[in-house]
C-alpha cells in the first residue's frame, strides 16, 4: 500500500486500454480480467509489483491475494524484475530426455546466474519452467517471447551471442518442416536429434 502510494497507477494514464481489456467480459465474470492485465503490467515493467497486484485486485473487487494466487500459479508472471533477456529452459519430462538440465547447467556457466536469478546488469535471467507445448521439438528454450526449438549447446552460444548483441535472431521453429535455426551450418547440422541422443550438446 505504501509503494502505491509512490507510484502512479499503472492504469492511470491508460484508461482506454483498461476499458477494452475489461469489455471482454461480462460484468459476472470480470473477475476473468486479472489474466490480461497482470499481463499489460509485465510486459511493461518486466514484472508485477505488489503496489500492481493491489491496484488490479482494486479495479477487479478482487483480494490481492486472489491476484497472487493467480500469479504465483504460471510462470509467466514475476514478482521481482526479470532481466531484459528472460531465458526460460522447459524442464519437463521430453526435454529433459532431451537433454535439458544440461542444456540449463550451460546456460548457468554462459551466463552467472542460477535458475530464479538476474545478472546484476539486468541483462539476463534464467527460469526453468514447465512444459512450454512444443514437446516434439525439444529441447525447447523461451526467450522473452520467442520460442527457440532443438536449442543445443552450439545453438545456446549462437542465441547468447545474439542477445549479447540485443539481436535475438527469429525464432526456430521446427514443427511441421518448418525448419529454421540460426544460419551458420555447423549449428544446423546440430538441429537433428540423433538416436541414443539423451543429452544437448
Ligand atoms: S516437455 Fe518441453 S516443451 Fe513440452
Amino acid at each position: 500500500m505504501i509503494e502505491l502510494q509512490s507510484v502512479p497507477p499503472f492504469f492511470e494514464d491508460k484508461p482506454e486500454l483498461l476499458q477494452e481489456i475489461l469489455d471482454r467480459y461480462p460484468p459476472y465474470g470480470r473477475r476473468s480480467a486479472v489474466m490480461p492485465l497482470l499481463w499489460e503490467v509485465q510486459r511493461a515493467e518486466r514484472h508485477v509489483s505488489e503496489a500492481r497486484v493491489v491496484e488490479i485486485a482494486e479495479i477487479l473487487d478482487l483480494h490481492p491475494t486472489e491476484v497472487k494466487g493467480v500469479m504465483s500459479f504460471y510462470s509467466t508472471y514475476h514478482g521481482e524484475p526479470v532481466g531484459r533477456w528472460h531465458l526460460q529452459v522447459c524442464s519437463t519430462l521430453p526435454c529433459a530426455l532431451a537433454g535439458s538440465d544440461a542444456l540449463c547447467d550451460h546456460l548457468v556457466r554462459e551466463l552467472g546466474v542460477v535458475p530464479g536469478e538476474t545478472d546484476p546488469e539486468g541483462r539476463f535471467s534464467l527460469q526453468k519452467v514447465e512444459c512450454l507445448g512444443s514437446c516434439t521439438t525439444a529441447p525447447v528454450v523461451q526467450v522473452n517471447d520467442a520460442f527457440y526449438e532443438r536449442v543445443t549447446r552450439s545453438r545456446a552460444d549462437a542465441l547468447i551471442e545474439a542477445l549479447r548483441r540485443d539481436a535475438p535472431p527469429e525464432p526456430w521453429r521446427e514443427r511441421g518442416g518448418d525448419a529454421a535455426g540460426p544460419d551458420d551450418a555447423a549449428a544446423e547440422a546440430d538441429a537433428a536429434p540423433r538416436d541414443g541422443e539423451g543429452e544437448a550438446r
